[in-house]
């Protein structure tokens, strides 16, 4: 039995970061940031918000387009790096907002690739028949992760969530095979140093800024074009389709110029590959979900449409998952 995606739905904060706001912070250019990256803006959540907030607006309208109500849900699986807090998990807190009492809820960190890690956990869970309807979620307030005086990183992130939801199918479409992967040899490309076991909390490490995102970004840039390359040739290969006859790429979000050359070396014209990094930046384990949920409400798929989504990530990790819409 395989599951299929019933609805999904997106949230991303009000508030527009461009680069010319950018320019004013860090030493940096529009043309810098739209050359090496492909973003103008990215949004920033309000102080008030939390990721559970962001999490709940998505997951809302991903029910309402399934058709179903929070006490149908039988699981959440949220992706995430930001979550509201170390503990509880900010699955358990978007659990309580929806009212989804029925619900088992946990949270998964696999970094930019934690959408595909949380799918892949609820589509095992709908094909062993163990529960019928799975809100997954990607959501991240980033910003308050981010250094602002890093130009490094700073101008890269944004904030947002998406979601779906995932229930059985009761044809041959939905979620046809996912891959993981992961490298830890290669954690401190893109890591947190302090806040865990290794280095809790101290003046020391809030005076050094050790709260914060750090990327090693052209190090990771060449691990990610040369990977997300191998695993999409890969994953069409081995399920027997030719890129001619993908409808729609669907890349995590994090450089223009890793999508592009994935598109690239495989043969996908740009026009079937979905981009919306120029509005709003690298959300990490956000990115697909809003990325589908625009490309879905935008008719940009149709039924028995071949999709594929991928994404790489700190950890490292990495992923894909081919669906027949
Ligand atoms: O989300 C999943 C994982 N993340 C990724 O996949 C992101 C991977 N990395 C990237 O997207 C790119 O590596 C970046 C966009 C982060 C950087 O682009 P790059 O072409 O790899 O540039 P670079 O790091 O090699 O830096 C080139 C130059 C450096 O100056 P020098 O040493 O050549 O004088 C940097 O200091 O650009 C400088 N630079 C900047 N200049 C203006 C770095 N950041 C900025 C900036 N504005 N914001």
């Amino acid at each position: 039995m395989r599951s299929r995606i019933l609805g999904t739905g997106a949230y991303l904060p009000e508030r527009v970061l461009t680069n010319f706001d950018l320019e004013k912070m860090v030493d940096t250019s529009n043309e810098w940031i739209i050359e090496r990256t492909g973003i103008h803006e990215r949004r920033i959540a309000d102080q008030a918000e939390v990721t559970s907030d962001l999490a709940h607006e998505a997951s809302v309208k991903a029910l309402e387009m399934a058709g179903l109500e929070p006490h149908d849900i039988d699981l959440i699986v949220l992706a995430t790096v930001s979550g509201d807090m170390p503990l509880p998990s900010t699955a358990c807190i978007l659990q309580d907002k929806l009212g989804a009492k029925r619900a088992a809820a946990f949270d998964i960190n696999a970094a930019c690739s934690g959408f595909i890690y949380a799918l892949s956990v609820a589509d095992a869970f709908i094909r062993s028949g163990t529960y019928r309807n799975i809100l997954v979620v990607g959501a991240e307030i980033l910003s308050r992760f981010t250094d602002w005086k890093d130009r490094t990183t700073c101008v890269l992130l944004g904030d947002g969530a998406g979601a779906v939801v995932l229930s059985p199918s009761d044809n041959d479409s939905g979620v046809i095979s996912v891959r993981l992967y992961a490298d830890g040899s290669l954690w401190d490309l893109l890591h947190i140093p302090a806040g865990g076991s290794k280095l809790p909390a101290s003046e020391q490490t809030l005076r050094e800024r050790m709260h914060y995102i750090k990327m090693r970004g052209n190090e990771t840039f060449k691990v990610a074009v040369r990977t997300l390359q191998s695993l999409v040739e890969e994953t069409l290969k081995d399920n027997g389709i030719k890129p001619s006859e993908l409808s729609l790429l669907i890349p995590h979000q994090a450089n223009r110029r890793i999508i592009t050359a994935t598109a690239e070396r495989l043969g996908i014209p740009l026009d079937r590959v979905m981009l919306n990094l120029q509005k709003y930046g690298n959300t990490s384990a956000a990115s697909i979900p809003i990325a589908l949920d625009e490309a879905l409400r935008e008719g940009r798929i149709k039924q028995g449409d071949y999709i594929l989504l991928e994404a790489f990530g700190g950890g490292l990790t990495w992923g894909s998952a081919l669906i027949r819409w």
